[in-house]
């Protein structure tokens, strides 16, 4: 491609290109083009997430810029660019001083879930191609926001919820599609968790050098309600309800997210959820989100979801079972996969009978078994108009909502359901 203006004009066509699903541009690319990448939050998830991007399609990205508030984490991934892609990043504080910047075609966004809206409404605005982590958004309206702002705009957008690009919930969700587990109106999903009494959940560990000046405190708490600095807010805001939903859209949301892909499902019509802190409490527990919650979904069309996840015994470890009249497809932990017919105590069908056990391994079987890895390189597709995304925004709500249903029902102890008519929930 002759100049940086007709490469330009070629990935602002490409987002187009993608959503249509017409990867015409493709040919006429250069082959030394790289998408270029503006990377706003490299704390756990976006530093892990540098490397996986390299695996994923590192001969067609470059990493041109990093943003974030904690001086410490900006100093690593600088490093960590110059290792993996060979260039020294810009480095921002501002996230919407990296969004200036016109030569970044696409971003991606990891920051804790109360920034998601109003970082990706202005990376949509300036015209960049975005992929933002799960949850969506920290409410219902603002996810409803962004969703707008991503079909006006013409750009790709994919959403963090990486299960549907795993082999393995690829081939649990054929298997159901092919009639395997037959009529299907139940599913269980879980995520168990322990740890030590002196190592409690998402209490991670604050850097030692952390004082307010190398973190952007006011940044950090954008639109969130102003307060005085305090570290544990800012490294372990999972748990506070200003900054997320806790277990609901950090952990519940990749369940009933998977549970739609899996099932053909989008938004539940009720919900009731019950729970509670249970897990280290003590005099200087200040959390408010709980350890210990279970929540149950109605569907449209006579479907059922019983989810439960505990803080304090890891025994069950992680799973959703698929649980048909005809069978039972169990995918644990992310990496095992198993099919289970229901004999009946042998009055089953001689079709079903004929149907035998499965078990696949998720590191044995596929040669790309990693969800997130497919994620990003689907992501890096589409911007290029060679694929459409798997989880558009539209997709990343329907997971939202079952997420922020939960947290409304927990919190108001009343049932909760979801108007499709007007997009709004009421409280039964
Ligand atoms: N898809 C998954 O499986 C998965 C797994 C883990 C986390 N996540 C998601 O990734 C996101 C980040 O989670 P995490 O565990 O990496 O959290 P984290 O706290 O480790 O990282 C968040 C980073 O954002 C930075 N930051 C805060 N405010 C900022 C601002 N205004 N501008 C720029 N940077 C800012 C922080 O300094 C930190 O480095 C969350 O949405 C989380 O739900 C997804």
């Amino acid at each position: 491609m002759a100049n940086d203006f007709d490469r330009r004009t070629f990935l602002k066509r490409s987002g187009a290109a993608a959503l249509m699903s017409a990867p015409a541009f493709v040919s006429a690319r250069g082959a030394n083009d790289k998408v270029t990448i503006g990377w706003i939050g490299v704390g756990t998830r976006g530093n892990a997430g540098l490397g996986w991007l390299k695996e994923a399609a590192g001969d067609k990205v470059q990493v041109t810029a990093v943003c974030d508030t904690y001086q410490g984490y900006i100093a690593r991934a600088k490093d960590r660019v110059q290792t993996l892609y060979g260039n020294t990043p810009a480095t921002y504080v501002d996230y919407h001083d990296l969004l200036k910047d016109k030569s970044i075609d696409a971003v991606f966004i990891m920051t804790p879930e109360h920034l998601h809206h109003s970082m990706t409404l202005a990376a949509l605005a300036a015209g960049k191609h975005v992929y933002i982590e799960k949850p969506l958004a920290h409410t219902i309206e603002e996810g409803a926001e962004i969703v707008k702002a991503w079909q006006k705009s013409g750009k790709v957008v994919q959403v963090g919820t990486q299960n549907r690009s795993s082999s393995l919930y690829k081939k649990a969700k054929e298997m159901v599609d092919k009639g395997m587990i037959g009529d299907c109106h139940y599913v269980r999903a879980f995520w168990y968790r322990n740890s030590p009494n002196n190592d409690p959940a998402w209490r991670y560990v604050i850097p030692g050098d952390t004082n307010e000046q190398n973190t952007d405190w006011n940044r950090f708490l954008g639109p969130a309600k102003k307060r005085p600095f305090d570290k544990h807010r800012y490294f372990q805001w999972r748990l506070y309800w200003d900054y997320s939903g806790g277990i609901s859209t950090d952990l519940l949301v990749h369940q009933t997210d998977i549970t739609n892909f899996v099932m053909s499902k989008t938004v539940p019509s009720t919900c009731v959820a019950s729970g509670g802190i249970y897990r280290w409490v003590g005099k200087d527990d200040d959390r408010e989100v709980p350890d210990t919650l279970s929540a149950i979904y109605e569907y449209p069309n006579r479907f059922h979801i019983n989810y439960s996840c505990y803080f304090g015994n890891d025994h069950f470890g992680y799973g959703e079972q698929f649980c048909g009249n005809e069978g039972t497809i169990e995918v644990l932990n992310r990496q095992d996969l198993y099919f289970s017919p229901e004999l009946l105590r042998g009055k089953a069908s001689e079709e079903v009978k004929a149907r035998a056990p499965i078990h696949l391994n998720g590191r044995k079987d596929f040669n790309e078994n990693d969800g997130a890895i497919n994620h990003f390189r689907n992501f890096i597709e589409a911007v290029l108009g060679q694929a459409q995304v798997i989880a558009p925004p539209t997709v990343g709500q329907q997971a939202a909502i079952s997420g922020h249903m939960a947290t409304l029902a927990y919190k108001s102890g009343k049932k909760v359901q979801w108007d499709e008519r007007t997009e709004k929930v009421r409280f039964l």
